[in-house]
This record gives C-alpha cells, sequence and structure tokens, in this order.
C-alpha cells in the first residue's frame, strides 16, 4: 500500500470527486438537486425537468422543457433485434440479467457509442433515458405472454411508462405517483452504482458500459435491490397482525432488514419521508391499504428497537407494489430514474477526469519462493486421473 495511506472500510467518509448534481446533508436530513430541495422537485417538477437540471445544470425555460420532451419521445425506439434478444432469455429469470445485458447492447446500435464528447454524451443521456422504460416494459409484456405497447408519443415520461407496462392509461394520481418516485431516486451522489460508472468512466470507457455496470452495483440487495426485498418481507408478514412476531423473531436473529439503515443519513432520508405520503395515498387508492399499514407498523417497531431510519426503499415498495409493478422488476423501475443521475455523473466525470484507481493493503504471506508442481507432492487429490 501506498505510503500514507490507510483502509477505509466501505470507502465510508471518502470524498472522490467534486460534483454540482447533488448535495447530500446526511446529519441534518437533506437532500437537493442543483441547489434545489428534492421535496419541491417531487411536488412541483417533473422528472423530464429533473433530467434537464441534472443534465444541463439549470432547470428548464418552456422552450428547452418542450424540445427537451420533444427528443425524449423521438428517442423511445428500441431496435427490433434487442427485443428478440431480450424475448430468447428464460422465463424466469431475474428482470435485472436481460434489462442490464439490453442496456450494453443498446450501445451497438447508437451512432455515438464510441464518443465522449460531451455533445454526443448528452444525446446519449437523452436515448438512454427515452429507451430503459421501453426496455422494461417490453421485456415483462413478453414474458408474460403480453403483446408489446409502443410508446405514446402524447404521454408524458412516467405516464408513458405506465401506460407500456400495464396497456392502459393510468389516472392522473399514480402518473404523478411514478413521476415524484423517477424525481427521487434520479440522483443520489456518489452511491455504489454511480460510483461504479465514474469508475468505468475514469477509464474513458463509454456511457453504455458505464450505465450497465452501474445498473450491475444497483441490483444488489444492499442498494437499489433492497426494495424489492422489503415487498418480499412484507409479503412474508402477510398481515397486520403478524407485525410484532416477526419483528420479535428478526430482531432476536439478528437480520439485517432490508429497506432500513443507510451509510451516510443519520437524521432520516427525506425521500423516504416523501414516499411514505404517497404510498399511504397509493395503497388506500387501490383497496391494498395492509401494506402501508403493515410497513408503519414494522417501521415503528424497528426504529424503537435499534432506532434505524427507513430509507428510500422502504415506502416506494408498497407504493410500487400497490400501483401494480411486478416485484421483481422494481429494480429496473429504479434504474430507470437514476439514469438520469449515472448519465449526469457521467458527463461530470469526463469533463474532470483521472483514472479511479485505489490501492489494496496486501495481508496475504510474505515473499516465497517458487516450487515447480511436479514437487509440490499429491496431498489433497481426490479422484483418479
Ligand atoms: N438491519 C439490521 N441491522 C442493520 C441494518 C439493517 N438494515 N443496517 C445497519 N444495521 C446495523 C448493522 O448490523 C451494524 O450493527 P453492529 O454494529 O451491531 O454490527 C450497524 O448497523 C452498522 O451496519 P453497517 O452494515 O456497517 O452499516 P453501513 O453503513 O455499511 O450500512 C446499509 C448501510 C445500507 C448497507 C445497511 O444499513 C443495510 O444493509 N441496510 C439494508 C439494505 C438496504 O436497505 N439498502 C438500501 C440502502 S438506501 C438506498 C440505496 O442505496 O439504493
Amino acid at each position: 500500500m501506498a505510503e500514507g495511506t490507510q483502509l477505509i472500510r466501505g470507502l465510508e467518509g471518502v470524498v472522490a470527486a467534486e460534483t454540482r448534481l447533488c448535495d447530500l446533508d446526511g446529519a441534518n436530513g437533506r437532500l437537493a438537486y442543483g441547489g434545489y430541495d428534492i421535496a419541491d422537485l417531487a411536488k412541483r417538477a417533473s422528472f423530464e425537468e429533473v433530467c434537464h437540471l441534472l443534465w444541463r445544470g439549470e432547470l428548464p425555460t418552456r422552450g428547452e422543457y418542450d424540445d427537451l420532451v420533444v427528443s425524449l419521445v423521438a428517442a423511445r425506439d428500441i431496435p427490433k433485434p434487442l427485443l428478440d434478444m431480450l424475448r430468447l432469455a428464460p422465463k424466469n429469470t431475474d428482470p435485472n440479467r436481460p434489462f442490464q445485458a439490453a442496456i450494453a447492447m443498446l450501445g451497438c446500435w447508437d451512432p455515438d457509442a464510441d464518443d465522449n464528447s460531451p455533445a454526443a454524451n448528452h444525446r446519449k443521456a437523452v436515448r438512454l433515458t427515452a429507451q430503459l422504460p421501453v426496455v422494461v416494459a417490453a421485456y415483462h409484456r413478453m414474458r408474460s405472454g403480453q403483446e408489446i405497447v409502443p410508446p405514446a408519443p402524447d404521454l408524458s415520461h412516467a405516464a408513458n411508462f405506465l401506460y407500456m407496462l400495464t396497456g392502459k392509461r393510468q389516472g392522473a394520481a399514480a402518473v404523478k405517483a411514478i413521476d415524484a418516485s423517477l424525481t427521487l431516486y434520479a440522483e443520489h451522489e456518489l452511491n455504489a452504482s454511480t460510483f461504479t460508472a465514474r469508475v468505468i468512466t475514469s477509464t474513458n470507457s463509454d456511457m453504455h458500459s458505464a450505465v450497465a455496470g452501474g445498473h450491475g452495483a444497483l441490483k444488489g440487495p444492499l442498494h437499489g435491490g433492497a426494495g424489492e426485498a422489503v415487498m418480499r418481507t412484507l409479503i412474508e408478514i402477510g398481515e397486520v397482525a403478524n407485525v410484532d412476531a416477526f419483528a420479535q423473531k428478526a430482531l432476536a436473529e439478528k437480520r439485517r432488514l432490508m429497506g432500513f439503515g443507510h451509510r451516510v443519513y443519520t437524521a432520516g432520508d427525506p425521500r423516504a419521508a416523501i414516499l411514505k405520503g404517497m404510498a399511504e395515498d397509493a395503497c388506500r387508492q387501490s383497496g391494498q391499504f395492509k401494506w402501508y399499514e403493515m410497513a408503519v407498523k414494522l417501521n415503528d417497531r424497528i426504529n424503537a428497537a435499534k432506532k434505524l431510519i427507513p430509507n428510500v426503499d422502504f415506502y416506494s415498495a408498497p407504493l410500487f407494489y400497490s400501483l401494480g409493478i411486478p416485484v421483481d422488476i422494481f429494480t429496473p423501475v429504479i434504474a430507470i430514474a437514476r439514469v438520469a443521475g449515472w448519465t449526469a455523473n457521467i458527463i461530470e466525470q469526463h469533463a474532470d477526469n483521472r483514472l479511479i484507481r485505489p490501492r489494496g493493503d496486501y495481508v496475504g504471506p510474505a515473499r516465497r519462493t517458487f516450487t515447480p508442481i511436479e514437487q509440490r507432492g499429491t496431498d489433497g487429490h481426490v479422484g483418479k486421473r
């Protein structure tokens, strides 16, 4: 290891980049993108406006907004051979796998695939953001034996996603809930997937590779995969009356409870507070209020016993579920939001790049003399050659 450095497990507290994108104040539970508080953005801006803010540094004027919407709508098609590839995936596989492969493969058809200039990266950010919801919806419909629903040019990003997924134009409340969720998930500083995307970018690799790598990190249950795990926990609990017994057992077993805890937030995750309200409305609306009640009760019990805070993935789980999103595509849905942040971070990394290459602290055997294989004996060999 280099002199003067020390091991920092999990890189906790390490600052690895300057960023203008996201201001995360963990001690006070505050989050802002480009200076705008996340609560204002979730409530009053559309996801398209947030994309502009992340990619361009400013909220769009009306004209800029209209231009971005036109570009996003125009970029919604995905190549037919990609659909064929998705169709070949086993029906019961984890959807994150074909989804991640699809991100990388989209680069095969992108005219700017190998161009890392700011203009090309901006065009790719628009295309990837437009295409990923199409991939998720098309894949889900194909695997469940339904016709693919082509994108509707008159619908917003969020409304169109729900439409392509369900085959129905959804009401304003559901669309707003998804739109706000996309905003809340769009960006989060140097989380594991964004850091992964930055590491890949730092080698001067390309945006599709970095986003595909980012998704590989996102799908882990300690990161974006937690939302899916939260819903599986709620389903395992089953009824509000079972929460106490479940919580007691989980605490006694020292079980890691998905959707709780955070590396940076100590005073609560501001996204969770907003999602909680949206989950309450959506669960009531869908006639499945018990998922919300169970989540609140579980949160109370775990917080009282361990002081663990609910993170962004805790209340998004009952929210997504009551909006009809299949549990195993929760993480790809988070990715269709986070792609805005990943691509913005990739653009920022290219603008001030240095290869990200930390050191390892060697703890293996001291230098020793090499012995040729013929002289190493046969101990431990169990079969006949
Ligand atoms: N359930 C039970 N105990 C927990 C949890 C949890 N969810 N989170 C932290 N702890 C305990 C942990 O057991 C440890 O206790 P002790 O010191 O007694 O051994 C202590 O808290 C510190 O844990 P850690 O794993 O060192 O803390 P970390 O900063 O590395 O963990 C975390 C952050 C998010 C990985 C962790 O809280 C966790 O595993 N949470 C569950 C998974 C999850 O919800 N992930 C989503 C995170 S937010 C969204 C995102 O990033 O996408």
